[in-house]
């Protein structure tokens, strides 16, 4: 199988483009029927054969933009007597089948070439939490932050969605390759770690609105806005590590929250309500305040009577990053699991952010929001666990091999 070149997937891009703007349907449907008279007629190559790197400076699925619509993430523990060879083996076999499953080949020694020959951008990405730094003998080395979050007043947590040793998160356009990845990865990983918890999410399916438009999550809101750019300085400095040690410098760090959303009481408040909680307006994204949805909130704009129009404890005044540390990338993913046999919804957000250091960010923006926010109303955090992201690796080499080198 292979990769697709750049001047391929930048004609597709913009012939998708094209047939977009007319109304929908491929280029070649279009030209099929007569009536794409500009457009070549040439069939745009499935979205499924895309591929994203293994190997480089960072793991992949962090900046991959925009993110994947679908994400699995999985956390292992490792089995009792696990040390340091141990987990050595284990992440040179993970690292390497990611590599070839990313690459539309099959892990080494699986048979069936068809489930992985369309990754559709498959990623995956290790996190490693306290455990595997104590499996190691190196548990000084795990930051403080990654082996407890401070206890937040609102937090509801199910031990059920909490912590694991290892994580795995893999992310694609299609289900079909995904499944097939967790699975083999698993797989590999089953002598020596137990499956502590798995949640599955998704994003709008890829082709609904325009490439890099913001998604919405399951209250309709545009989540995501005020990231920092994809490729920007912001990005990079929000979300890699660049000093610390060197197992670290390229690596970063996850917290995953899973929050409930009631979406039952959602659905009955009224729509101004709605876009109070955030101060944006739920078809567009954009500021109450006015403007475009890349525009900011302006908190003191008053009206005619000289009352504010953005409530103080509107989600994003509370949220925004007051200093440089406190930005993060949040990419986080819908879940649904519901409903429940009375007919509730099970229902919410995988919220995962990723921050050079999560005291310094997660931590200072989750107390203010936990302190007040009008979401609160909706909300609850059910689930939280927190990983160092390890910087990425070079073909040869397998993730984490900084930190069991050195
Ligand atoms: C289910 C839970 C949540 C929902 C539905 C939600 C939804 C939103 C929405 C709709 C926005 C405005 C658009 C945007 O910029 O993305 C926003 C902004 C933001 N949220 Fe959340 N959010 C949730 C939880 C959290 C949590 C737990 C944090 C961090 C601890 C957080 C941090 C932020 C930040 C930093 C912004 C951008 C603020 C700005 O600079 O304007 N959110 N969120």
């Amino acid at each position: 199988m292979s990769v697709q070149g750049p001047s391929l997937r930048r004609r597709a891009l913009l012939l998708g483009g094209a047939a977009a703007a007319v109304g929908g349907g491929t280029a070649a449907a279009l030209a099929a029927r007569g009536d794409g008279a500009d457009v070549a007629p040439v069939a745009a190559p499935p979205v499924g054969a895309e591929t994203v790197p293994f190997h480089g400076v960072h793991q992949p699925g962090i900046d991959t933009h925009p993110a994947q619509a679908h994400a699995v993430f999985l956390a292992l523990d490792l089995l009792p007597g696990t040390g340091r060879p141990e987990v050595e083996r284990l992440l040179r076999l993970l690292s390497d089948d990611a590599a070839r499953l990313m690459s539309a080949r099959p892990p080494l020694a699986a048979e069936d070439p068809e489930l992985p020959a369309l990754p559709s951008r498959l990623t995956v990405t290790f996190g490693f939490g306290p455990g595997l730094f104590d499996a190691l003998g190196r548990g000084g080395d795990c930051p403080a932050v990654v082996r407890e979050l401070p206890a937040f007043p609102t937090d509801r947590l199910d031990p059920r969605w909490s912590g694991g040793d290892l994580l795995l998160q893999v992310c694609s356009d299609d289900p079909v390759p995904l499944s097939y990845a967790v699975r083999r990865l698993v797989r590999d990983a089953r002598s020596i770690t137990s499956v502590r918890w798995t949640q599955r999410g998704f994003n709008p399916a890829r082709g609904s609105e325009p490439v890099g438009t913001t998604p919405r999550n399951l209250f309709g809101q545009r989540d995501g806005t005020a990231n920092p750019a994809p490729g920007s300085p912001e990005l990079s400095e929000a979300v890699w590590v660049r000093d610390g040690p060197s197992w670290l410098v390229g690596g970063s760090m996850l917290v995953l929250r899973r929050i409930r959303m009631d979406l039952d009481t959602w659905d009955d408040f009224g729509r101004v309500g709605k876009e109070m909680a955030t101060a944006r307006r739920l078809d567009t994204g954009a500021p109450v305040t006015g403007g475009g949805e890349f525009d900011e909130v302006d908190p003191r704009m008053v009206d005619e009577r000289g009352m504010p129009v953005v409530a103080a404890s509107a989600h994003v005044v509370r949220a925004k990053a007051r200093n440089p540390a406190e930005r993060m990338l949040r990419r986080g993913y819908s879940y649904d699991d519901g409903p429940a046999p009375d007919g509730t919804p099970d229902a919410g957000q995988l919220f995962a952010a990723y921050q050079a250091d999560a005291a310094t960010a997660f931590v200072p923006v989750q107390a203010r929001l936990a302190e007040s926010d009008v979401m609160n109303l909706w909300i609850t955090h059910v689930g939280s666990a927190v990983f160092v992201i390890p910087p990425g690796c070079a073909a040869g080499e397998f993730v984490g091999n900084g930190l069991l080198g050195a």
